[in-house]
């Protein structure tokens, strides 16, 4: 969705300044500063770099020891990540996304149900959710089952696809991915994928960590490069190599 109250303005849904975190004496984060444009960010880095600190800090998981999060450029402070996903701040993660118990409509929910008054009470209203949720789901163009099917039913793609509907069903700002496709197979990490390359065609604000580098390049708008708690580098992955984003990682660019 283009931001039509600030139609053309360069303010970022998500940025932050001179976050840093330590844990004991290591700086999991060093003075990072960075903006996210609308499109999709790949954020590639060795292991131990600082991407899923970073991650953490923007969902509201981790507090930093330093620095700001501006959301729409506004300084914000969040305590937990229900208060980040309040701000439109959506994050998915391979395992914690769904609720195994639960089926695909109550998921894509979540304490947001649909309610009817019924004698001055207040009640779900199981049909418009069953109706929303398949309209949610309808958009991530994946096959799935009936919304009312338990998640333990689906396979893990189907589940990656049940939390994106979930996130654009009610409006996230922004969506961040901590290598969501880790645990996915080559068909299932495809239409994964294609699901979020529509949002980034649809200039959705989508950051991603991933360690498949040519899959990076082939499909990110924009490249950040961590190593040891910094972002070394921004790239355009159009006109950067496989090489020069490894030299950037290792640090021999
Ligand atoms: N809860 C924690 N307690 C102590 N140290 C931590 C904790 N979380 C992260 N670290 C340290 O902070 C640094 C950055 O970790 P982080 O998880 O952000 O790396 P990463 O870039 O996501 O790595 P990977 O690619 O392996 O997932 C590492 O040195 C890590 O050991
Ligand atoms: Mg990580």
């Amino acid at each position: 969705m283009v931001d039509s109250a600030a139609p053309g303005a360069a303010v970022p849904r998500l940025a932050a300044a001179g976050l840093s975190k330590w844990y004991g004496h290591v700086a999991a984060l060093n003075q990072v500063s960075v903006e996210f444009l609308p499109g999709l960010t790949g954020i590639v880095g060795d292991n131990g770099a600082g991407k899923s600190t970073m991650l953490k800090i923007f969902s509201g998981v981790e507090v930093p020891d330093e620095g700001t999060v501006f959301v729409d450029g506004a300084p914000r402070a969040f305590g937990s990540a229900r208060e980040a996903r309040a701000a439109g701040i959506e994050s998915l993660y391979q395992d914690l996304a769904l609720v195994e118990t639960m089926s695909i409509a109550d998921n894509i929910f979540l304490g947001r149900e649909p309610a009817r008054q019924v004698l001055g009470l207040r009640v779900i209203d199981r049909r418009a959710m069953r109706r929303e949720a398949d309209l949610a789901l309808s958009r991530v163009r994946i096959d799935m089952p009936s919304s009312r099917l338990g998640v333990r039913q689906l396979s893990g793609g189907q589940r990656q696809a049940v939390a994106i509907a979930r996130a654009m069903h009610f409006g996230a700002r922004v969506v961040l991915l901590d290598e969501p496709t880790a645990a996915l197979g080559p068909r299932e990490t495809a239409a994964f994928m294609s699901i979020i390359r529509d949002m980034a065609d649809r200039e959705e604000t989508v950051v991603m960590v991933g360690h498949n580098l040519p899959q990076m390049l082939e499909l990110a708008d924009h490249l950040l490069v961590m190593r040891a708690g910094m972002v070394v580098a921004t790239l355009e992955p159009q006109q950067t190599t496989l090489r020069e984003l490894t030299d950037f990682m290792v640090g021999s660019a």
